[in-house]
């Protein structure tokens, strides 16, 4: 049986199609209930639902084969995974945002409110800007309106969250999708199962481009 993890939400029901159509569906995966994992035997894969920032920990330490995280997740947390995959789908980017007249000082420290402090370092490092990370776990839009940060490292995927706090982008940094990830035993003792998923959500991604 190959474990799958799978992030709860919007995005895990749209990669959840992809398996399905991949060959590798799970009846009763998306009625609405409490339940966490459900197998089909026939096809030998067992999916559970976890939080997307959850799923490279599953996969890293063996407790699922395979998972679909976010490429932000993988650049944040360097976990020990392979990325087999780009799912093309959970398209995001990765901006720098702020009041629309925002205006950097550079004899002072640069406040950046994030939940992702390596990417927001690792960002300013390369440009030699020197800043001050304030890690914050949610909602951060409303860290530069209460003058907490200067600006913000995000996810932007619509632009809508910034639009109505009167935010805009400053700089982008990344563009982010969804990866099909393994880790490395699993990838050696179960790879024919493992190739068959991924050739089968391949074509999908060829299908989109
Ligand atoms: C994410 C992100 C932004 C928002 C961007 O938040 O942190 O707040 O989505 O999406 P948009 O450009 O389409 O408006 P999430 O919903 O994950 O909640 P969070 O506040 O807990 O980070």
């Amino acid at each position: 049986m190959l474990n799958i993890a799978l992030p709860k939400g919007r995005l895990g029901e749209k990669v959840y199609a992809m398996f399905a159509r991949a060959g590798f569906p799970c009846p009763g995966i998306l009625e609405e209930n409490r339940k966490l994992v459900f197998e089909n035997e026939e096809k030998g894969v067992r999916y559970f639902w976890v939080k997307p920032s959850d799923v490279a920990v599953y996969v890293e330490r063996g407790a699922a084969d395979v998972g679909v995280a976010g490429k932000d997740i993988l650049l944040e947390h360097v976990p020990d995974v392979y990325e087999l995959l780009d799912l093309k789908t959970g398209i995001c980017r990765m901006a720098v945002a702020g009041p629309k007249d925002f205006r950097d000082d550079p004899r002072r420290k640069l406040r950046v409110a994030t939940k992702f402090d390596r990417i927001a370092g690792e960002y300013y490092a390369s440009l030699g800007r020197d800043i001050d990370i304030i890690h914050l776990n949610g909602s951060i839009e409303l860290a530069p309106l209460l003058g907490l940060s200067d600006v913000i490292v995000d996810i932007v995927e619509t632009g809508t969250t910034l639009r109505e706090n009167g935010l805009a982008v400053i700089a982008e940094i990344l563009p982010i999708s969804a990866r099909l990830i393994t880790n490395k035993a699993s990838y050696e003792f179960c790879r024919a199962e493992i190739e068959a998923i991924r050739a089968g959500i391949l074509d999908q991604t060829e299908e989109k481009a």
